[in-house]
């Protein structure tokens, strides 16, 4: 049976594609919304849309070469126009939490290079309270114990509260994104202060980057089996 939840995925994806143009130079995110957006770029790309990709991750990167989807990297394509990707939380000023995926970093990088972001996701992700998903911070495995408590210390200057853990894989080990580096997770529940925790996080030496997308999302495409809605920037 169909999840209702990826269905309105996959909706938020196909009106996304709708944004994009002939020649563009497209960030594509991570996660299952954007492979949703992947799998129907590389319909259109078979049918002769000429656009290059800049993947966000490993697996991204192995979804579009399996498609025929041209690639290149922020080297060779440091501008691109527009980048599609998933979002776990947004609120009303279209502030992201993103790194479900464990990708954030490379999506934040790709993110800032873009003219560009769009994010499409199920509407239930719109109407849970905010802070049901934790907060992924990537840091540097060098030091992690002493990073976490960092990340304890400074997040409780900016009001924020809960477990802060390491994320494991599958087998019980720490994960490693493809940045080699580790993910913490913070449950904080509701945040006060997104502009001040991003602040303070960004000021601790191991921390490499978080999942607060701040100023970076123009658009915000929300799906159900009702229909599909886009909130900010339509073109
Ligand atoms: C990947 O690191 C994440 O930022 C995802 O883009 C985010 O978790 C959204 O994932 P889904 O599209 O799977 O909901």
């Amino acid at each position: 049976m169909t999840d209702p939840a990826d269905a309105a995925k996959r909706l938020a994806a196909a009106r996304a594609l709708e944004f994009v143009r002939p020649g563009m130079r497209l960030g594509l995110g991570t996660g299952s919304t954007a492979a949703h957006f992947v799998a129907l770029l590389g319909e259109r790309v078979a049918q002769g849309l000429k656009v290059v990709g800049v993947p966000t991750s490993e697996r991204t990167r192995e979804q579009a070469l399996s498609l025929n989807i041209p690639l290149s990297t922020l080297d060779e394509t440091p501008e691109l126009d527009l980048t599609v990707d998933g979002a776990d939380e947004f609120d009303p000023m279209l502030r992201l939490i993103k790194g479900g995926g464990a990708a954030l970093l490379r999506e934040k990088i790709v993110a800032a290079a873009s003219a560009r972001l769009v994010g499409g996701t199920a509407r239930a992700t719109q109407v849970a309270p905010r802070g049901r998903f934790p907060l992924p911070v990537e840091v540097d495995l060098f030091g992690l114990e002493s990073t976490r408590r960092h990340v304890v210390r400074i997040s409780g200057e900016a009001g924020c509260s809960g477990f802060v853990v390491v994320r494991l894989d599958a087998h019980g080990h720490v994960l490693v994104t493809d940045g080699c580096h580790a993910i913490l997770d913070c449950s904080f529940g509701a945040i006060p202060d997104p502009e001040g925790l991003a602040r303070g996080l960004n000021a601790i030496p191991g921390v490499v980057e978080h999942g607060l997308f701040i100023g970076l999302a123009k658009t915000i495409i929300v799906a159900d089996a009702a229909g599909v809605e886009v909130i900010g920037d339509l073109i």
